[in-house]
């Protein structure tokens, strides 16, 4: 049996940091109505491209690996706001780490992003068609948002994080995965006017507005995350409590509560880092993984669970063996 075991990881968080302070400098919010809802206390404001994000992110997670960008069989570059539409902007990734053996391509599937390539990435590697994938999640969602709504332009902030699998006969690695999609949904979180189906010359301001249904998406993300969960410790014949990390996407941190509740896991198995980076899309799951590695908290045969869900409303878990 081939596995696809993680090998090296890296995150770039841009420097700027915005707190809620400094937005209740630009919009009628405050920390008292942003922290306790959110569990977000500050967010990252990148002024370079998405792409340059996950360079480096990947160049950490390579360098981690200790392997060579023209060893990679594939960039997969989880993403909903890529730098460019055509061509993809795994291609600006690949040119700039001068991988050029490697197929590259961008998925987008929001917020569950990285959940879907990474097991995206594991069946190539088990079917044996590759050997060695860099799998990236990387979003500059502050070019999406308007600063004077506060109803979104408190909850997402930029980021990218990484990891790069390699064929193995150990079990490890992604080792189970449920993705699925609640698309009779799709219209409660989405950024209208992006995309070909605009108006191409009757909408010309510019403006890009993120569009949701909060209190929809927190019922709808907390059942689709706890069948996902529920489906992949099936499929593994593992049982909650064996679950030594929960690494959950960081939308809110009362629903990472939620999900924990529900899986009977106090809190201190669970990686949240919500509250200095805000909503980061496709990677909010690498960098969590990848702190949560930092911080010593994955010993070798620990078992990881990953749960997502985002606009579509795409919703997913993962099984990580470490
Ligand atoms: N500061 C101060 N007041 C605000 C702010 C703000 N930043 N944002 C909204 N308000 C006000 C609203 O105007 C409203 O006032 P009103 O009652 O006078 O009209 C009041 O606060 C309540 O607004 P709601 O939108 O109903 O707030 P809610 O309690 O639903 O909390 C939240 C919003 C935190 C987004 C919640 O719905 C949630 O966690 N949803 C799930 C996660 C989510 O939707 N994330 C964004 C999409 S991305 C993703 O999840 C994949």
């Amino acid at each position: 049996m081939t596995y696809a075991t993680i090998t090296g990881w890296g995150k770039c968080l841009p420097p700027a940091v915005l707190t809620n302070d400094d937005l209740s400098t630009i919009m009628e919010t405050s920390d008292e109505w942003i922290y306790p809802r959110t569990g977000i206390k500050a967010r990252r404001v990148s002024h370079v491209s998405q792409s340059e994000l996950a360079t480096l992110a990947a160049r950490r997670a390579l360098a981690c690996a200790g392997l060579e960008a023209s060893e990679l069989d594939a960039i997969i570059l989880a993403t909903a706001t890529p730098g460019t539409l055509v061509p993809n902007s795994a291609s600006a990734v690949q040119q700039a780490l001068g991988a050029h053996r490697a197929a590259v391509f961008d998925l987008n599937a929001a917020c569950t992003g990285f959940v879907y390539s990474l097991t995206v990435a594991t069946s190539l590697i088990q079917s044996g068609m590759m050997k060695k994938i860099l799998v990236i999640g990387a979003e500059r969602l502050t070019y999406l948002l308007d600063w004077a709504r506060r109803d979104t332009a408190v909850l997402f902030g930029d980021g990218a994080g990484a990891v790069v699998v390699e064929a193995s006969d150990v079990e490890s690695g992604l080792i189970a995965s449920k993705l699925g999609s609640d698309s009779e949904a799709r219209e409660i979180l989405h950024v209208p006017n992006f995309g070909s189906d605009r108006e191409r010359f009757n909408d010309t301001d510019g403006h890009y507005i993120f569009n949701f249904e909060g209190q929809e998406i927190f019922k709808r993300a907390v059942r689709g995350m706890g069948e996902a969960t529920a489906t992949v410790l099936a499929q593994a014949g593992i049982t909650p409590e064996q679950i030594d990390l929960l690494v959950p996407h960081q939308a809110n941190v009362r629903i990472i509560e939620f999900l924990a509740k529900r899986m009977n896991a106090d809190m201190d198995k669970v990686m949240v880092n919500i509250e200095q980076y805000g909503n980061t899309s496709a990677a909010t799951v690498p960098i969590a993984l990848c702190e949560a590695l930092e911080q010593g908290r994955v010993k070798p045969g620990s078992y990881l669970l990953t749960a997502a869900f985002g606009a579509g409303l795409t919703w997913g878990a993962g099984l990580i063996k470490w």
